[in-house]
């Protein structure tokens, strides 16, 4: 368990598409339990491997208070609906926040860290939050989706709505 580096905007890192996962092994498992660590630490509800400089399709999710943690190896998005425009940031882009448009609804197949396949079904911010770290794999950062960029004093009145640890 260790907290890891997160790699900010610019670098090259970023903005690269990652690799296929192919190999299910205890590198994977370490990875996958330091990206949680490194994103509780961070208060964030998301991270992609590219983000601690790993660039493989490998990121999670956890939307936290009895959430399970979604690990997704090799993710793929199967289906989305609807759409939404919400106030989001990212742990690679710190301070910065805006309003981007999302499917509400996505369904994943993903795999596991031992490498069975699953299927996901997410809506409003988790799905939010799924597809945002599905684009740190192919190398799209939040900021060249963003519609309006948001001044966090503007949702300093409401905690709830928007607060700090809305990041991926
Ligand atoms: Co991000």
């Amino acid at each position: 368990m260790a907290i890891l580096e997160i790699v900010k905007h610019p670098s090259p890192i970023l903005t690269q598409s990652c690799k296929e996962v192919v190999a299910f092994d205890k590198e994977l498992a370490t990875l996958l339990d330091d990206m949680h660590d490194t994103m509780v630490a961070a208060d964030g509800i998301g991270l992609a491997a590219p983000q601690v400089g790993k660039p493989i399709r490998v990121a999670i999710v956890d939307m936290g208070e009895g959430n399970d943690v979604i690990e997704m190896v090799n993710p793929v998005v199967t289906a989305v609906g609807g759409s939404e425009v919400e106030v989001e940031g990212c742990l690679s882009f710190p301070g910065l926040y805006g309003e981007v448009e999302r499917p509400f609804f996505v369904r994943i197949e993903a795999q596991e860290r031992d490498g069975s396949l699953y299927q996901l079904e997410a809506e409003d911010y988790e799905a939010r939050a799924i597809m945002h770290e599905i684009d740190h794999l192919n190398g799209v950062l939040f900021d060249s989706k963003i519609l309006r960029v948001v001044d966090p004093s503007e949702f300093e009145e409401e905690p709830d709505d928007l607060e700090e640890d809305e990041q991926n």
